[in-house]
């Protein structure tokens, strides 16, 4: 066990066992490491007892944080450095006038079933990671969403994406681009067109049973480790990072580059060059300056050090640039205001890395008074089950069983 300076608490009731992840407009499109809706109720309504609070997000991903809290009435802002996180965002939190989103429907259904004109963007090795007809039929339908103005496109294109990735060779379940060999692909049949439009039907159904309640709604892709001039002011920050350096864990950028190739040009306000994800934490170079004196972290640093010095100087980067993030984005939060931040305690070489107590430390360095740590089982969260800690080819252990909500609030 390692030490525990800040207190945790068990909370059993908060692993929802059997309660789906994916439900409602969530469905739109999976992402790695999403977080369990219920758990973001749970933290909404015992945090937040003023109508029309203001949330923010800056790792928002899907933004689960910001639909439900848009469900709840409150205004959301939401950060993140993927292009398609942002899109996912968008679509699940905007409001569809229903005739025209199944007009658009009808519409693209006839289009893409009477043309054969196609629109395929430059991808690199594009026949290494699709069946040429796979390739067609997604030129078919990105030639159908490129040539009209549809109000509600941002909708189509994120159906668009999941089919991108499903139809690929990458192997379902896995985060990171994994060619299946060829006698694996057993569900490598082109189904581009009837799995497009089938999902986009469906989701149309989803999307228009309820209107949503009229909030504010704000998205930036924007890097949280970097000068952010934004002029807000939040009552909670409700968020879950990423986990650590990116190359070993949840691989947000590849499990979407799928997506990313075939709509990134047409999503203009979320346009993004293709080497954004360099700029992501734990993709950083930092010159590790910012987070020596973090007790926690500095002995976590120095039992890995002992082991792999190049790993432990990863690692190092990472917190340089979560520190930097933590320290942008607390001096929005109101007096008063409260942060959550949902991690998990990941292995690195075996040692266990103890994300929750870091943040805690870095939270009360800002100037946050500490409030709690529930600790709840992750049975449900997409997340990949095994990884490879120490990075030994065939030595996996398992990956987090229990993820950490560390609760802070700004007395200052
Ligand atoms: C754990 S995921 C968030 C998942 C999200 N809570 C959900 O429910 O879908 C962490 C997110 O941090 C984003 N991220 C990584 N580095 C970032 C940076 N420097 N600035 C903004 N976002 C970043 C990743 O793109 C990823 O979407």
């Amino acid at each position: 066990m390692e030490p525990s300076y800040f207190p945790r608490t068990e909370n059993d009731s908060l692993s929802f066992r059997g309660k789906q992840l994916l439900s409602g407009r969530h469905k739109i499109h999976p992402y790695p490491a999403m977080l369990h809706p219920l758990l973001v109720d749970y933290l909404l309504e015992k945090y937040i007892n003023k109508p029309r609070s203001t949330i923010l997000d800056p790792f928002c991903g899907s933004g689960v944080t910001l639909l439900q809290g848009v469900l709840r009435k409150h205004d959301v802002i939401g950060f993140d450095i993927n292009p398609i996180a942002m899109l996912i965002s968008k679509v699940k939190t905007s409001t569809y006038d229903k005739v025209t989103l199944y007009d658009e429907l009808e519409d693209i259904k006839d289009a893409v079933s009477n043309s054969q004109d196609v629109d395929i963007p430059s991808i690199r090795n594009i026949d290494t990671w699709y069946d040429p007809k796979v390739v067609l039929d997604l030129g078919r339908i990105r030639h159908v969403l490129k040539s009209k103005d549809y109000r509600h496109k941002s909708f189509f294109l994120a159906c668009l994406a999941y089919v991108c990735r499903h139809q690929s060779y990458t192997r379902n379940g896995e985060f990171k681009r994994y060619r299946m060999p060829e006698s694996k692909r057993n569900n490598s049949k082109n189904e581009v067109i009837p799995l497009f439009l089938n999902h986009s039907e469906i989701m149309c159904e989803v999307f228009t049973q309820n209107k949503l309640p009229s909030t504010s709604i704000h998205l930036h892709r924007a890097d949280v480790d970097a000068n952010l001039e934004f002029d807000l002011e939040v009552d909670m920050i409700l968020t879950s990072p990423p986990y650590g350096d990116s190359g070993t864990t949840v691989a947000y950028e590849q499990y979407t580059s799928f997506g990313f190739e075939w709509t990134n040009d047409l999503t203009p306000e979320f346009e993004a060059e293709p080497n954004y994800y360099k700029k992501s934490l734990g993709n950083k170079k930092n010159s590790g300056n910012g987070v020596s004196n973090v007790e926690v972290l500095s002995e976590t640093i120095k039992r890995i050090e002992e082991l792999d010095s190049k790993r432990a100087s990863v690692v190092t980067d990472f917190f340089d640039g979560y520190y930097r993030a933590l320290r942008n984005v607390c001096k929005y939060l109101k007096p008063n205001g409260i942060v959550c931040f949902i991690v998990g305690n990941r292995l690195v070489k075996n040692q266990t890395i103890p994300l929750d107590q870091i943040t805690a430390s870095f939270l009360t360095s800002q100037g946050m008074t500490f409030e709690s740590i529930f600790v709840r089982n992750i049975c449900n969260k997409v997340m990949p089950s095994r990884n490879s800690p120490s990075n030994l080819k065939g030595v996996q252990s398992s990956t987090m069983t229990s993820e950490y909500i560390v609760v802070c609030r700004n007395t200052t």
